[in-house]
């Protein structure tokens, strides 16, 4: 029977595409590394009707994003569009779902990221980014950001943060990723994957 690979879970929110176009590129990053692969998920929206209930399956994209899929990967990355230099609900609302691995210390030391679209240049995303990493930080990940070893991080004109990747997606959110956020995007999945296969070792843990 064969084991099966250690994965690095891509969790995003997207409404409008842009931040399901960085998770991709990000799942490129992770799937050009051996012995690990990418699995993309989103979470549905939420409502203000509680009585509003989504299909189980999405029409398009990643299928919605179950407890077992956070508390089996090797190393996360967390996406979301800026919702007013925040998180969106969605995103937030399955985080806030997550007390039962926090209890446990299921994330402890697994490596984690995050990454985000605005519409404007300075629209928030670092506190964006940052607002992810608040719970990340509580389940007791390691962040991993970017570092300016990755050149583009100094010659964008656009996205791209230390704190994580990120996209400028313009007014009308359709402003497609550049060869810069391209890169770092993928750039940052890649590291995570590399990051999760030399954490996974462990190494001085007793047996
Ligand atoms: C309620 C709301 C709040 C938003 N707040 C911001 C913001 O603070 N700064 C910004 O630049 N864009 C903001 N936006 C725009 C989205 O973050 C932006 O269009 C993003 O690229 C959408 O990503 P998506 O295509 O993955 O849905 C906001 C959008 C909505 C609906």
């Amino acid at each position: 029977m064969s084991v099966p690979l250690p994965y690095v879970l891509i969790l995003y929110y997207s409404r409008h595409g842009a931040t399901r176009a960085m998770a991709e590129r990000l799942a490129a990053g992770v799937e050009s590394c051996r012995g690990i692969e990418a699995r993309l998920r989103t979470v549905p929206p939420v409502s203000p009707t509680c009585e509003a209930v989504d299909p189980e399956i999405p029409a398009e994209g990643a299928v919605y994003a179950s407890l077992d899929d956070l508390r089996h990967c090797a190393a996360l990355a967390l996406g979301s569009p800026t919702r007013f230099g925040n998180m969106a609900a969605p995103l937030k609302h399955f985080v806030d779902s997550t007390i039962e691995l926090w209890l446990g210390g299921t994330l402890v030391d697994k490596p984690a990221t995050a990454f985000t679209s605005t519409s404007s240049l300075h629209g928030g995303q670092e506190t964006t980014l940052i607002s992810m990493l608040l719970p990340l930080l509580h389940h007791g990940m390691v962040y991993a950001g970017l570092p300016y070893s990755e050149i583009e991080l100094m010659e964008t004109q656009a996205g791209g943060t230390p704190y994580g990747a990120s996209h400028v997606a313009g007014k009308r959110s359709d402003r497609p990723l550049d060869d810069q956020e391209r890169q770092l995007a993928f750039a940052q999945g890649k590291r995570l994957a590399r990051l999760a296969l030399a954490l996974a070792h462990r190494p001085g843990e007793r047996s």
